[in-house]
């Protein structure tokens, strides 16, 4: 027996351990592959909104080779990106540079479906062209899309996208998206990032997690008590979107105890 969709959301976060980032990273492929091959969930278009950082690296290499590059539904996706650095498209900083080297550029992707943040215009600007992108896929009643698959990481202070631990400014509460400013290791600070607003709004959502340096957070953000401000990847809690939490058994290790 299998539970169907609707079923599972009402069970609230699912959480799947594999034993390393590798089999991590082929589940989330599968993942992928499976909700953008149904029509329920594909309606006219399948719309993907990928996460920076390195977690998801080994996925995007998985889906730029067969069976993926020849199956998934290319001219119905449109890719979009949790967040962005603000740095030209070409720097090592930029989210959109990884997933198009080691993915998009392999694959037939029409350009016109890949939308960018588009960092080098500098926070402010980038956040404002790209609320306009999130405005072209309105969906009723709101002003951005309701993407069918959100893919997120998790830093090891807890932040997703670029949702950082500290003050929430009151525009997360109004805005679509937002220009940061923040540190964390070596990374650009200054960056772009969509709000719990569109997050929230996902049909489904994939948390990758893999290594121990992020089992604390992920112990601290899947408590049904986490504070949101101290833990901001808990402030992701969809209105009907189904998460998951794809982890990897190093990351899983202070969980359940
Ligand atoms: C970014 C992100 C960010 C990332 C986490 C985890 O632009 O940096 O989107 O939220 O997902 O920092 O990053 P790692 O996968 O590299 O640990």
């Amino acid at each position: 027996m299998t539970l169907a969709t609707d079923e599972l959301k009402k069970l609230g976060p699912q959480v799947l351990v594999f034993d390393d980032a590798l089999s991590l990273a082929r589940a989330a492929a599968e993942y992928v592959a499976a909700l953008s091959a149904e029509p329920a969930i594909r309606r006219q278009r399948f719309t993907l909104a990928l996460s920076g950082g390195s977690t998801p690296q080994q996925l995007f290499r998985i889906l730029a080779q067969p069976p993926y590059s020849l199956t998934l539904p290319w001219n119905d996706m449109h890719v979009f990106w949790v967040d962005e650095r603000c740095v030209p498209p070409e720097d090592e900083g930029s989210n959109y540079k990884h997933a198009r080297d080691l993915w998009l550029s392999h694959v037939p992707l029409p350009r016109s479906h890949i939308h960018r943040i588009k960092g080098e215009l500098g926070p402010p600007a980038a956040a404002e062209e790209y609320a306009a992108q999130l405005r072209e896929f309105a969906e009723i009643e709101q002003d951005w899309p309701a993407f069918d698959l959100v893919l997120l990481g998790l830093g090891e202070d807890g932040h997703t996208a670029s949702l950082f631990p500290g003050p929430v400014p009151i525009a997360e509460l109004t805005e679509t998206t937002l220009a940061v400013t923040a540190r964390y290791q070596d990374r650009p600070a200054n960056r772009v990032t969509l709000t719990p607003i569109v997050l929230n709004s996902a049909r489904n959502l994939i948390f990758l997690v893999s290594g121990e340096a992020k089992a604390e957070a992920l112990a601290a953000v899947l408590r049904d008590d986490a504070d949101p401000v101290r833990w901001p990847a808990a402030r992701i809690r969809p209105r009907r979107g189904l998460v998951t939490w794809m982890i990897d058994r190093a990351a899983a290790s202070l969980l359940n105890r």
